[in-house]
């Protein structure tokens, strides 16, 4: 398979807009877009205040922005309810009956939503946590699979002033645990169960698990979902639907008046270092991007249909299936189940049943649907479809012909659209009216974004020359901390250049167009999910037959990057395939399916600098199949890399 950055090299297609979609966006040229994005650069606090003014404040603020000693405060002395705006605005300019959420259940049946309806949900269970004890400023952990009850705890919490700190429903116990103790949550929000590919996953006993060591959660609310059975314990839990049909809970809950810095949700993700860290984002400013960039990337109209099939456990569902479409008064499809259950088709099945206009996905899901054959879009009425989107990892222009033309017809443009869990929403993206697209380029920076590549020493890279890619400037959607942590904020994030730094590497090309390349970090996006290195690493060392371990990624067909493990072994352990598939349903067990390796070696060393540092650069290049180790003098023992490379699991 080419590599992505050889397929990109030689990519030149340009796709202009056809001109009915130009006419009927938001922004209808490449004129326009500059005349805007320039003055958003020039002066981003007139903007952004302009922008802000479209959302429904209790307070005016006083100040946009602030820099606090590296911190960034936006709309300062302002106050506003991030629920209000995504309901009661909407409820009270006369959509109380419009669709705000379609709900598709695996097995086929379907809930809907009205905003007045979701607005009357949200209400009730936000009595349902005041009446719990949950305070303003709590945080509530979240651990539920895509059920309504999900964006519906999320605005709850969001409508008392409580942080919600949402865990991806396919993470172990002990993941969920880790970020259980960080946040010191004090009460869980789960189900019974789930449903995936037709069986039934069990939750709560995952939760149970967790709660073992986690003192702060004093409560657990359990939603029924698949009617298993599970252990219940007694003064800690409470159904769901129990709670919510009591009669003094009430219909009505007033929105709490939240300051413009105040928390609204912390989401956990993957770094360099070991632990997961908890994102921080605040009320005001967070709201307004994802508010902002949902309307013009998805150009959004009255009577689109929005379907978005991130999970919302992950940031992506959280800005685009909940604050984002919500705070527009769009209407969104949510998807309980897997891609491909009952079969490859299932996500057209759902575009042609309910009409989706607009459809968001990742580049694996591409390639993993693009290999089933034509057949299955092919025999799916897509006519509804005017736009495409696309995020997660870079995609490579195959997969990107492949959903222009097979899925949009080559009259749907597609947005891919670059961003991160820290930086709250799309940073990098075309407007689909406007930009002229390049297949696997992300394009041109959203308004008020001063984005560029840098080279090691801080200069400025060369045009299509590799580097860092950073944000110049600050922008409302941005982290507020690490939760617990802001040293390592500023260590992470600014340290490097003194402005803030992606992780990712890019290079820009004649057009002023982003091209993204990767990683230059130890993270690695496996079929999109963010992977820490040193987080399966602890995994696999955690295992009593480990000594030590070291993880790289490679490429994959499907997945975009997969992980390949080298790993020593204890004295009197066998190097043998049963303890390969052990250590993969450890790091199964103790992480989550999604960061088993897909290739584990066994090796009795590994390439080692002098002062112990093990050299991941050559592992890499092993991995890969390639020769290119670059310098190996400086090793311990030289000898060890042409062992490894010999050994390399195919
Ligand atoms: C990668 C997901 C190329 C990138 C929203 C980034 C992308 C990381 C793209 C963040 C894209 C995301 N093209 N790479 N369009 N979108 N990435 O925090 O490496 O889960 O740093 O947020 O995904 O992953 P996260």
């Amino acid at each position: 398979m080419p590599s992505y950055i050889d397929s990109i090299l030689k990519e030149s297609r340009v796709l202009y807009p056809h001109e009915e979609f130009s006419r009927n966006s938001h922004v209808k040229s490449m004129k326009e877009y500059s005349k805007i994005y320039k003055k958003s650069i020039e002066n981003p606090e007139a903007f952004w205040a302009e922008k802000a003014d479209e959302l429904e404040w209790f307070k005016k603020w006083n100040s946009v922005l602030r820099n606090d000693h590296g911190f960034f405060k936006w709309f300062e002395g302002g106050e506003l309810n991030a629920s209000d705006n995504c309901l009661d605005r909407h409820v009270k300019s006369g959509n109380a009956n419009k669709k705000a959420i379609i709900w598709e259940q695996e097995s086929g049946k379907n809930r809907i939503y009205t905003y007045g309806q979701l607005l009357k949900e949200v209400c009730r269970f936000a009595n349902v946590l005041k009446k719990k004890n949950v305070k303003r400023g709590d945080v509530v952990q979240i651990y539920l699979p895509m059920i309504p009850e999900l964006p519906i705890a999320m605005l709850a919490c969001a409508r008392i002033g409580a942080i919600h700190s949402v865990v991806f429903a396919g993470f172990s116990s002990d993941a969920l645990k880790d970020r259980i103790q960080d946040s010191s949550a004090v009460m869980i929000i789960t189900a019974d169960g789930s449903y995936r590919n037709g069986k039934v996953v069990s939750l709560k006993d995952n939760a149970d698990n967790a709660l073992k060591e986690c003192p702060t959660v004093k409560n657990a609310i359990i939603v029924k979902r698949t009617g298993i059975s599970i252990n219940f314990v007694g003064g800690r839990d409470c159904w769901w639907d129990e709670l919510m049909k009591e009669k003094e809970i009430s219909d009505l809950c007033e929105p709490e008046k939240m300051h413009s810095e105040e928390s609204l949700f912390i989401l956990y993700t993957s770094g360099t270092t070991g632990k997961p860290k908890g994102i921080l984002h605040t009320q005001a400013g967070y709201l307004l991007f994802a508010s902002q960039t949902f309307r013009y990337i998805f150009d959004i109209n009255n009577d689109d249909i929005y379907f978005c099939t991130a999970d919302i456990g992950w940031i992506t569902g959280h800005s685009y299936i909940v604050y984002g479409p919500l705070s527009n008064c769009a209407t969104v499809v949510m998807y309980e189940g897997a891609p491909t259950y009952p079969s490859p088709d299932r996500f057209w099945r759902i575009i042609e049943k309910h009409e989706v206009t607009i459809f968001y996905t990742a580049p694996t899901a591409i390639r993993a649907l693009a290999k089933e054959g034509n057949e299955w879009p092919n025999k799916c009425n897509l006519s509804s479809l005017r736009l495409l989107g696309t995020v997660g990892e870079p995609i490579n222009p195959e997969a990107w012909m492949w959903y222009y033309e097979t899925i949009g017809k080559k009259k749907c443009p597609v947005v891919d659209t670059w961003w991160q869990t820290e930086t709250g929403g799309i940073l990098i993206s075309p407007l689909p009216g406007a930009t002229p697209l390049k297949p696997g380029s992300a394009t041109k920076p959203f308004f008020g974004i001063a984005a560029d590549v840098l080279r090691e020493d801080g200069s400025k890279a060369n045009l299509n020359e590799g580097g860092y890619l950073v944000i110049k400037n600050p922008w409302p959607g941005m982290l507020r901390t690490v939760w617990n942590n802001p040293d390592r904020y500023k260590k992470t994030y600014f340290e490097k250049f003194g402005v803030y730094l992606t992780g990712d590497t890019a290079h820009i090309d004649e057009d002023g167009y982003f091209w993204i390349m990767g990683r230059s970090d130890d993270v690695i996006k496996v079929a999109g999910h963010r992977i820490g290195s040193a987080e399966v690493e602890s995994s696999l060392v955690s295992h009593r037959a480990v000594a030590e371990a070291a993880i790289v990624p490679f490429p994959h067909e499907i997945k975009g990057q997969a992980i390949y493990a080298f790993v020593t072994l204890k004295k009197g352990f066998d190097k043998n395939d049963l303890l390969k598939e052990e250590l993969r349903s450890h790091v199964s067990k103790t992480l989550g399916p999604i960061a088993k390796p897909d290739k584990i070696q066994f090796a009795d060393d590994l390439p080692k600098t002098r002062s112990g540092k093990i050299m991941r650069r050559i592992l890499k290049a092993i991995a890969e199949g390639s020769a290119e180790y670059g310098n190996i003098t400086t090793l311990v023992d030289p000898n060890v890399v042409k062992i490894l490379a010999e050994n390399r699991e195919k």
